[in-house]
């Protein structure tokens, strides 16, 4: 298949950009590159042997995006382009609805004019808000608690709206859980600009020596060791699953939010340890006051997306903090 791959330069995107040549698709990769450096197409095209088509576009940029659907023969879209820190969507907002939303809409009325109606679209966990108690199935209500959260229920609302108005659309909203590891080469990884908001890169940046000590939020939650729980996934298993999703494009009915998650919580004291235990490094850490906005415990039910995609995660935590591990050692400052 031929597929445009927004903000495929990103963590996500470039594994799955991987995982999609592998199997044989045509890549068109189009980024703004602001939160990612061109860098790691020679790293896909080491893996790979391709050197994928890249155009630096923004998906606000209704001409330029019309141009890569009138140069390259596109027949479905996996759409992760955006803005993704929760805090900084507090701080700027407006950047966000406009980068996310507005983005977001231009790019469907590209692909409505170009009669491209296949869509993967990168949704969150975030959708279930705070009020649902784990495992969070995809029948749950939905809600947002902060801005970023809001931009992803909007599109997530908009792609039901436009799948209603049309029945030729196909789209998969992929609700993620929490995407953490890298690729088992230790080529490619996450590459966060600045100090991490996330957990894994930040207890990656503490064993590497890039930080002096994690802040860990709350040891007060009810949970067994009273640190939040999560469920990580590994960035390889969840490229595979937008692999199914875009396979499956052409059987799904209207527009269907699908979670990608492994139904396995672990709590943030667990991964330190298994981090320590794996690196071979200290991870010095203070307990502080728990984070605005952070609840005790988020895992999925992960059935929908093996009953509809024949998909589910199959990386353990331990080979998640391994190939964490291996990108961080052996790039210390990320593509840099
Ligand atoms: P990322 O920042 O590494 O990748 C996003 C990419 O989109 C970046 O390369 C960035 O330069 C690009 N981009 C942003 N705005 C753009 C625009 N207007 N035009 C063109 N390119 C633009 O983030 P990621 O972790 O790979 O996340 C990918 C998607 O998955 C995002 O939509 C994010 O909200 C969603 N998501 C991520 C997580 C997570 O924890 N990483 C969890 C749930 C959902
Ligand atoms: C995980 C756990 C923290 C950092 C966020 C977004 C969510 C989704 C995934 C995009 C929590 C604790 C963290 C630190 C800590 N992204 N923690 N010290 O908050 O589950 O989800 O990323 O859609 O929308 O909100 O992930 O990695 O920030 O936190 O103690 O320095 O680690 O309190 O329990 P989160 P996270």
């Amino acid at each position: 298949m031929s597929l445009l791959v927004t903000g495929g330069t990103g963590y996500i995107g470039s594994h799955t950009v991987v995982e999609l040549i592998e199997k044989g698709h045509e890549v068109v990769i189009v980024d703004n590159l602001s939160n990612s450096s061109t860098r790691v197409l020679s790293r896909i095209e080491a893996l790979t042997g391709v050197f994928p088509t890249f155009i630096q576009a923004d998906i606000c940029d209704a001409k330029a995006m019309s141009d890569v659907f009138s140069q390259h023969d596109i027949e479905a879209v996996i759409h992760f382009a955006g803005l993704k820190a929760v805090g900084e969507s507090n701080e700027i907002p407006l950047s966000y609805y406009q980068n996310n939303v507005s983005g977001s809409i231009t790019l469907f009325e590209i692909m409505a004019k170009f009669n491209v109606k296949k869509l993967v679209f990168s949704s969150s966990a975030t959708v279930y808000g705070e009020n649902n108690i784990s495992p969070l199935d995809e029948s749950m209500a939905t809600s947002a608690t902060n801005p970023y959260g809001q931009t992803k229920l909007m599109i997530e609302n908009i792609l039901m709206d436009l799948a209603k108005s049309d029945t030729k659309w196909s789209i998969a909203c992929l609700r993620y859980f929490n995407p953490i590891g890298a690729h088992a080469s230790g080529t490619m990884g996450e590459n966060p600009n600045g100090i991490p908001n996330n957990l894994l890169p930040y207890v990656a940046q503490v064993a590497v020596g890039r930080l002096a000590q994690l802040n860990v939020f709350g040891d007060d939650y009810d949970t067994p060791d009273g640190t939040g729980v999560r469920d990580y996934i590994h960035v390889v298993d969840l490229a595979l699953g937008h692999i199914k999703a875009v396979e499956a494009l052409n059987d799904l009915q209207g527009c269907q939010p699908i979670n990608l998650g492994t139904g396995n919580g672990t709590s943030v004291l667990e991964i330190v340890k298994s981090f320590k235990a794996i690196s071979g490094k200290d991870i010095p850490y203070a307990i502080v006051p728990r984070r605005v906005g952070d609840i005790a415990t988020v895992f999925a039910n992960a059935d929908k997306a093996l009953t509809l995609l024949n998909w589910k995660a199959v990386r353990d935590l331990n080979t998640m903090i391994e190939d964490t591990w291996r990108w961080q050692s052996q790039n210390p400052n990320g593509f840099e």
